[in-house]
């Protein structure tokens, strides 16, 4: 071994001696040159020196999350409330047409739930020309860009897993009519695996620690790590808008929800949220809250049901607002999180079964039976009560959360199927046109309408239109 590494080595097992994870060199010694730059690195990357804390706090002893007295729910702009909706899209298209705004989509989900084998955004999403996610995505944007005039940047979060099938995909498809200067991709981080016993992190083989995904809540440093914040902040992008790879209705650019993050009075500008009105009590969704005079979300597990179940005197629920984990944010805030110690995400911890190499059996690979390991998770809405003041946005679940999260029942590619047919018959009523629905009211027709065309129903006014929609017809506009 080149003397160079034997010093390489030396000096971080000291480091590491001083926060008890010298058996992470155990087999330093026997590597090949390739591989023990890879050890090295991954170590360095993961910052061990802060391990110490993180094993205190989240893994030889459990977080308690608990419920702070005073928990409210969250104020919101509601979808029937008496607001002015004209002033704040004006402030909105102003944003847009100044060039200001990029979207921002976290894509680094494996979609396993979903029995996918590839990115997420590739998932043929739309019900007749089996449009994948990515595109409609893509088609939106380009609207938007072409209603204001500006270019619309687009970064793109993927993991080590999906990055490069992703990247291939927006090349295969010529980056869906989107100008690739203005498309950029970036993976997440990761955080190690650690021991539950005994806070040492695992080694997936005797050259790479076991290492994990670090959540959506990631995708802050991630930003800032790549570079991505700085490039947008050349181009002059002083907001994103945030959103889920998942959502097939998602509005990627809405100028009333960005109006209002930049001009509401009750807004610090820094980040803001959608919501949706939760369908029952017991729906399993993040809550918005107001904790200490400050938004928050807080997760359906860690709120008791019999507060979940509370109503106002109408009968609707108190705590009516669901999470849609749709936001948007400025860069300014962005940089503060991602850089300000005082401004870090907490993690949340998840026991997990991990295969390791055991170091204390000549690196035998182990394969529990039983969770054996703490993996920590940061998560962006974790990041609200750091904003002085935060807005809250209710919207109609129809109109802009079609999710595809599961193979079969809810959130599955059928009930998006429905809910994106659902919408787009709503927008040609609104139009005059006659749609067939059956006994339940369900739409006995199939029927999309591509982001070209229209992402807001004012876009169909001047577009030729049928008079009627024949039942169990395909129409596509
Ligand atoms: C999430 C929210 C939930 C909200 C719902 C709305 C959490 C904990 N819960 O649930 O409150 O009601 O969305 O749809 O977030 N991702 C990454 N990297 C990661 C982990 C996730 O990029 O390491 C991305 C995924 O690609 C996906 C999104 O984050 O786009 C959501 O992740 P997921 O874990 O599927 O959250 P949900 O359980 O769907």
């Amino acid at each position: 071994m080149p003397s160079t590494d034997t010093q390489a080595i030396d000096q971080l097992r000291s480091r590491l001696e001083a926060v008890n994870q010298t058996h992470l060199l155990a087999f330093a010694g026997q590597l090949e040159a390739d591989d023990l730059q890879q050890l090295l690195s991954q170590i360095e990357t993961a910052e061990p020196q802060t391990f110490p804390e993180l094993v205190k706090t989240y893994v030889t002893s459990k977080p308690v999350a608990e419920l702070p007295a005073g928990v409210e729910p969250a104020p919101y702009y509601a979808l029937d409330g008496d607001w002015d909706r004209a002033k704040f899209r004006k402030a909105g298209e102003d944003l847009l047409r100044a060039g200001k705004v990029a979207c921002f989509t976290v894509a680094g989900g494996q979609g396993s739930r979903l029995g996918y084998n590839g990115p997420k955004g590739c998932y043929p999403a739309a019900p007749i020309s089996g449009k994948p996610l990515f595109q409609l995505f893509a088609e939106s944007i380009r609207k938007a860009s072409s209603l204001y005039g500006k270019p619309i940047p687009w970064a793109i979060m993927t993991s080590d897993l999906n990055h490069e099938a992703t990247v291939e995909f927006f090349e295969q498809h010529q980056y869906f009519g989107l100008d690739p200067k203005d498309v950029s991709f970036f993976p997440q981080g990761s955080m190690p695996a650690f021991d539950r016993k005994t806070g040492r992190a695992l080694l997936a083989s005797p050259s790479s620690l076991a290492l994990t995904p670090d959540g959506h809540g990631g995708s802050i440093r991630a930003l800032h790590r790549s570079g991505t914040l700085d490039a947008l902040r050349a181009r002059g992008i002083e907001h994103l808008s945030y959103f889920q790879v998942d959502n097939a209705t998602v509005k990627p650019v809405d100028p009333l929800f960005l109006g209002l993050h930049v001009a509401a009075p009750d807004s610090s500008a820094e980040m803001s949220s959608k919501m949706v009105a939760k369908a029952y009590a017991e729906e399993k969704v993040g809550l918005f809250c107001k904790i200490n005079g400050r938004t928050a979300v807080v997760e359906y597990s860690d709120m008791p049901m019999q507060r979940q179940q509370e109503t106002n005197t109408d009968g609707s629920l108190k705590f009516n607002g669901g999470s849609i984990a749709i936001h948007a944010m400025s860069l300014d805030f962005l940089s503060r999180v991602a850089t300000n110690p005082d401004y870090a995400l907490p993690f949340h911890r998840a026991d997990k079964k991990v295969a390791f190499c055991d170091p204390d059996a000549d690196g035998r690979c182990v394969t529990p039976d039983e969770p054996n390991a703490v993996k920590l998770e940061m998560f962006v809405f974790d990041a609200l009560p750091l904003a002085e003041r935060s807005i809250v946005l209710e919207t109609d679940r129809v109109e802009e959360f079609a999710p595809i999260k599961n193979a079969e029942g809810n959130d599955s590619p059928e009930t998006s199927k429905a809910l994106q047919i659902e919408r787009a018959a709503r927008w040609l009523e609104a139009r005059g046109v006659r749609i067939p629905r059956d006994s339940q009211n369900e739409v006995i027709a199939t029927i999309e309408i591509s982001p070209l065309t229209a992402t807001d129903p004012s876009h169909l006014e001047g577009v030729d239109l049928p008079e009627e929609i024949e039942p169990g017809s395909e129409v596509a506009l």
